[in-house]
């Protein structure tokens, strides 16, 4: 590792208990390089320097570390599945179901699970969290406001049915939005909560390194009751899940055994 990004994952460390190491090297160096260079700094030591003394910097350095970009029904095959094949089981028979959106950025990934589990709410208490690293995408996710890009996944009556359309942006209807309750939390310092029925963690692990990823099936495996799904995104594969006490049962859907 060369001394300009060590000393640049040090202070940061240091500052804002992020820790940087535990992302993909390369990939991680390169996003904050180009950061770096656009905001006018010819190494990341100065681009940090300044970060200290001027927090939108430091902000614009959060939400650049990894991308927010997000979507309702994200990858619609695995959401009908989920829809269609877990979650009429999963609740089968119980008073409560407790849901976890770990990375959750701007709120499609939480707001289409209250959407899903609206319809059960006559008969279960759903408790859902949705978490981030990022304030500022918590900020917006709390809003509720979306643009037409973030629909692209839903049919007219699905947009008819959960927002409530004014100009070109769509808010979410306030019976999705008081079913999510959002919270600051990092994957990698965090403590986990437990008895999950269901953890959905999609398009973020990919950022981490081998070991980090490790450590967060890990603690996923430990937050799920016996039975529990872990939901992950297409770009994300679990070596060897038995390890974790994870059990493949449909593509990106894992139970705990
Ligand atoms: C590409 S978005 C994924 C959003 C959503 N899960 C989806 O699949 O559409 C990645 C999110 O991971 C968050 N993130 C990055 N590192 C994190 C960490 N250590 N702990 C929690 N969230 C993290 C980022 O802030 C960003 O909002």
């Amino acid at each position: 590792m060369d001394n300009d990004y060590q000393f640049f994952i040090d202070k940061v460390k240091k500052k804002t208990r992020i820790d940087l190491s535990q992302y993909k090297e390369k990939q991680m160096k390169r996003r904050l390089t180009s950061l770096s260079v656009k905001n006018g700094f010819s190494s990341l030591k100065s681009f940090y320097e300044q970060m200290e003394k001027d927090k939108a910097l430091m902000d614009k350095f959060l939400s650049h570390m990894t991308i927010n970009v997000s979507e309702f029904y994200r990858n619609r095959r695995q959401w009908d599945i989920l829809a269609k094949d877990i979650l009429p089981s999963m609740t089968e028979n119980q008073k409560n179901i407790k849901i976890w959106s770990a990375a959750c950025s701007t709120g499609e990934e939480p707001y289409s699970l209250a959407t899903l589990l609206h319809p059960y709410k006559k008969s279960i208490a759903v408790s859902l969290m949705a978490t981030d690293i990022d304030s500022m995408v918590l900020e917006q996710a709390k809003l509720g406001l979306y643009s037409e890009k973030s629909l692209k996944e839903l049919r007219k009556e699905e947009v008819d049915r959960y927002f409530i359309n004014s100009g070109s942006s769509y808010q979410i209807d306030s019976k999705y939005k008081q079913m999510v309750s959002f919270k600051k939390h990092d994957l990698l310092e965090g403590t986990y909560g437990t008895d999950f029925d269901l953890i959905v963690c999609r398009n973020v692990l990919i950022y981490f390194t081998e070991e980090a990823k490790e450590k967060v099936f890990r603690k996923f495996s430990d937050s799920l009751r016996k039975g529990g799904i872990l939901f992950l995104g297409t770009t994300e594969r679990i070596n060897n899940p038995q390890q974790y006490g994870l059990k493949p049962i449909q593509s990106f859907f894992f139970e705990k055994v």
